[in-house]
């Protein structure tokens, strides 16, 4: 069948199936959350489907079938906003950040819910699906009771034990590594580490959050109009995560809990702008990509360590392009070009970009996977340490954290990667490996919630397990009931010997009287 031919059935079926109104809600402060979702709304606007997004990061242009509502960040959500990110960048330490992310995640969304658009569009609209953008967000769920429709929850980094549990997907602590830590072998000792992490990271996410996250809930969504929390958990259709077991490892899946990793990757890059084309174009002796990413901010990297990276670069005879979030960089060496906001898997694409200097999130490191570019990391930190020792271990990084960066340290870090062809080779191999799959991620994605959509929400996906309490889904009541049942059996068996056992002496005993 030639091409022209397919194309023309691929158009039948896009007209033949139904479009629907799609409303993707994603609150969260951090653009890298919020990207991945942003491609599969538009991957569905292009088949046709009628999308509503809500987010603090609208697009610039106007996109067909696409309509963006823009969440304002205003007032004391504007000051957390800054200080999470410059916290980030500082390398401050999770749980000092934890009251601001705390505020942000749960007091934002709140105010999010409560503001005149959002009002609005709960008065006047109705949707076919709503789409839920994971973080910490179970509460957002109450839209989907609101406007009676099934709902899809996607989360941007990795399987958190409260997102396996919204499918009641098992979260198999015995050969799965929790997120947070970073063993790799399933020896004893690691699998008691392990099991304590996923112990903590319980009581954390189902326990503290869980209610948190249930009071947000229970004041938007009051129990007199609305089916409970515990109920809208239950109720999700389809759990995307944008993972990949060529990078995060097996293990164990519901066939509603899809992994799409790689999702904001684009099968085929974008032309890059005018300004950075040329400057890549012209890079004869390569170029280097350097960004920290969406939330954290080159501009907060403490000043004596900008010297020391600057003086680096202007003795490359590479070009370097460099996210920075001002206009002017003091002292910018020639080989440098600054910009704001990079469109970084484009960049990453262009053949000239030789490594990719990084904090080591998960979307980055999936974005240089993805284009066989070597990184050097140098994480801040949440789960930015696991990435970048995940990845030395595959053996196509090298990491440098922020306290040991000198001129010497940089410089030897630069020309292992830049010179040494091993880490370009093994990175190569596992861009073709990530991307070995019978459909690529966007498909992937668009399949399935067009799936949910056809059957009407799907529940012939739901895991019974996932309405059992801790005690049944780990058969724990089955087990005691076991036990009990031996017990009793050993009791009574024991009974009844005694009993024969006293008869028979007994017998016996007046046997002996009589001889
Ligand atoms: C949510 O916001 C409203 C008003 O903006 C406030 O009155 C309420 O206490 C907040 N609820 C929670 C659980 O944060
Ligand atoms: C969600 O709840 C509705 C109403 O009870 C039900 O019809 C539907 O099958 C449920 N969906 C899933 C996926 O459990």
């Amino acid at each position: 069948m030639n091409t022209k031919v397919l194309g023309f059935i691929l158009l039948m079926t896009i007209a033949s199936s139904k479009c629907s109104r799609i409303l993707f809600i994603q609150p969260s402060f951090s653009k890298s959350h919020v990207m991945p979702l942003q491609t599969l709304a538009k991957e569905l606007a292009n088949r046709g489907h009628e999308i509503t997004f809500v987010s603090v990061f609208p697009f610039d242009k106007k996109i067909e079938n696409y309509r963006d509502i823009k969440l304002e960040i205003e007032g004391e959500f504007k000051v957390l906003f800054n200080e999470a990110s410059k916290g980030m960048t500082g390398g401050v330490q999770f749980f000092k950040m934890f009251p601001i992310f705390k505020k942000l995640v749960f007091g934002y969304s709140n105010h999010t819910i409560n503001s005149p658009v959002i009002q609005k569009l709960m008065k006047d609209e109705k949707f076919d699906l709503v789409a839920v953008g994971y973080f910490l967000s179970e509460f957002l769920l109450g839209f989907a009771d609101h406007f009676k429709c099934p709902s899809v929850v996607f989360a941007s980094s990795s399987h958190v034990s409260s997102l396996m549990n919204i499918v009641g997907n098992p979260v198999s602590p015995e050969g799965t590594f929790s997120a947070m830590s970073n063993s790799k072998e399933s020896n004893f000792i690691n699998r008691v580490k392990n099991f304590l992490i996923y112990g903590v990271e319980f009581v954390l996410f189902r326990g503290y959050f869980y209610y948190k996250s249930k009071n947000v809930y229970d004041y938007n969504f009051p129990p007199d109009r609305y089916r409970s929390y515990d109920e809208m958990i239950r109720n999700v259709s389809l759990v995307l995560v944008n993972t990949h077991f060529t990078s995060s490892g097996p293990r164990p899946l519901l066939p509603n809990l899809v992994e799409v990793g790689g999702l904001q990757v684009k099968p085929n890059p974008a032309p890059l702008p005018e300004d950075l084309k040329t400057f890549l174009d012209d890079a004869k002796d390569g170029a280097i990509l350097f960004s920290f990413g969406s939330n954290a901010k080159s501009i907060y990297i403490p000043e004596d360590k900008q010297k020391i990276i600057l003086k680096v670069f202007s003795k490359l005879k590479q070009r370097v392009i460099m996210k920075w979030e001002s206009d002017v960089l003091p002292g910018k060496p020639k080989n440098v070009l600054i910009s704001k906001w990079l469109p970084q898997d484009d960049i990453l694409a262009h053949p000239n970009i030789k490594a990719f200097i990084s904090h080591c999130g998960y979307g980055g490191v999936i974005e240089a996977k993805s284009n066989g570019v070597p990184i050097i990391g140098i994480p801040l930190g949440a789960d930015q340490k696991g990435n970048a020792d995940k990845i030395v271990e595959e053996g196509w990084a090298v990491r440098l954290d922020m306290t040991d960066i000198t001129e010497e340290s940089l410089t030897n870090a630069l020309k292992e990667i830049l010179s040494n062809p091993k880490y370009r080779d093994i990175v190569g191999k596992q861009a073709i490996l990530a991307k070995d799959r019978p459909m690529n991620a966007q498909d992937t994605a668009v399949y399935w919630v067009e799936y949910v959509l056809r059957h009407n929400g799907a529940p012939h996906l739901h895991y019974p397990g996932a309405d059992l309490n801790f005690f049944q889904a780990n058969s724990i009541d089955v087990i005691l009931f076991i036990f009990a049942v031996i017990y009793a059996a050993f009791k009574v068996i024991k009974l009844i010997c005694g009993f024969i056992f006293c008869r028979s002496k007994k017998g016996s005993n007046e046997k002996l009287k009589r001889n």
